[in-house]
C-alpha cells in the first residue's frame, strides 16, 4: 500500500477520512494539526497562535512530522494536514529522497466554502483520540450522543472552530495551501475527491489506495 497526502481546506474531513483508511487499511494517520494541538497544551505561545487560525511556521511543524516519521519504519501512513505550503513540500520531497522512499498519492478533498463553515460549527472532537464527528450528519453521528465512540470521554469543541476563526484558516488555505494543488497536480500525483457523502469518499479513497 501506498502512502497517502490528503490535500483539503479546514473541514473538508482529512481526519474523517485518514480514520476510516486507518481502521480500513491498517494506515497509521499523521496529523500535524493533533501533534500541535497535544504540544500546545504545554507550549502557551503556540496555542495563541493557533487560536487566531494561523498557520505555524514551518521549520517547527517539519521537525514534529519528522520525528515521527522517524519513528515508523515501513507502515503506511496517512498525512492529514501536512504539507500545508509549498516549502514543506519541498522539505518533505528531499526527506523522502533521503530515505530512498516514494510520495505515494495525494488525495485532494475539493469542498466548496459555504459547506465547510455548516461543517466546523456543528463538528465534535475526542479529547483524547482527537476523533471527528458531526451533529448535523447521520452517518458521523457518534453512538451515544456526546461520548466518543472508542473512549467514552465526553465530545468538545475545537477553540479554532467557530465562524470567525474559520474565515481566518480559510484564507490561509487559500494563500498558502491551495498552491499545492498545482505543485501535485504537475507532477501527475494528485487525484481530486468532489463528492459530498462521506460514504462515497471513503469508497473513491478506497480504490484508490487498493489501486495505488
Ligand atoms: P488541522 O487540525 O489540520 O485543522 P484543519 O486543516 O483546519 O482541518 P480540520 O481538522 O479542521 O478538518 P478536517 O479536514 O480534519 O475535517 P474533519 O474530518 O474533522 O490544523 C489546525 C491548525 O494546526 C492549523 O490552523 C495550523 O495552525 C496548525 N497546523 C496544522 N498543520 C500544519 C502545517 N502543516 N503547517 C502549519 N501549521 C499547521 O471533518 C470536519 C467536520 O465535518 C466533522 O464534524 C465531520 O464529522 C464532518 N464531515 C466529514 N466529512 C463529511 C462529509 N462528507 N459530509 C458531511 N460532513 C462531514
Ligand atoms: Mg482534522
Amino acid at each position: 500500500m501506498k502512502n497517502v497526502i490528503l490535500i483539503a481546506p479546514p473541514a473538508a474531513g482529512k481526519g474523517t477520512l485518514s480514520k476510516y483508511l486507518t481502521d480500513t487499511f491498517g494506515y497509521v494517520q499523521l496529523s500535524t494539526g493533533d501533534m500541535l494541538r497535544e504540544r500546545a497544551e504545554e507550549d502557551t505561545k503556540l496555542k495563541e497562535i493557533m487560536k487566531t487560525g494561523k498557520l505555524i511556521d514551518d521549520k517547527t511543524v517539519f521537525e514534529a512530522l519528522e520525528a515521527k516519521l522517524n519513528k515508523l519504519g515501513d507502515t503506511p501512513y496517512i498525512l492529514d494536514g501536512f504539507p500545508r505550503t509549498v516549502t514543506q513540500a519541498v522539505m518533505y520531497d528531499e526527506l523522502l529522497q533521503n530515505m530512498g522512499k516514494d510520495l505515494g498519492v495525494v488525495i485532494y478533498l475539493d469542498v466548496d466554502k459555504e459547506e465547510l463553515k455548516k461543517r466546523v460549527v456543528t463538528r465534535l472532537v475526542c479529547p483524547k483520540c482527537r476523533a471527528s464527528y458531526s451533529t448535523r450528519n447521520e452517518s458521523l453521528l457518534p453512538k451515544k450522543e456526546g461520548l466518543c465512540d472508542n473512549c467514552r470521554l465526553e465530545l468538545i469543541q475545537r477553540e479554532d472552530d467557530t465562524e470567525e476563526v474559520f474565515d481566518k484558516r480559510y484564507n490561509e488555505y487559500l494563500e498558502k495551501t491551495s498552491p499545492l494543488i498545482d505543485y501535485y497536480e504537475s507532477k501527475g500525483l494528485l487525484v481530486r475527491i468532489s463528492s459530498s457523502d462521506a460514504n462515497e469518499i471513503f469508497k473513491e479513497a478506497s480504490s484508490l489506495v487498493r489501486n495505488a
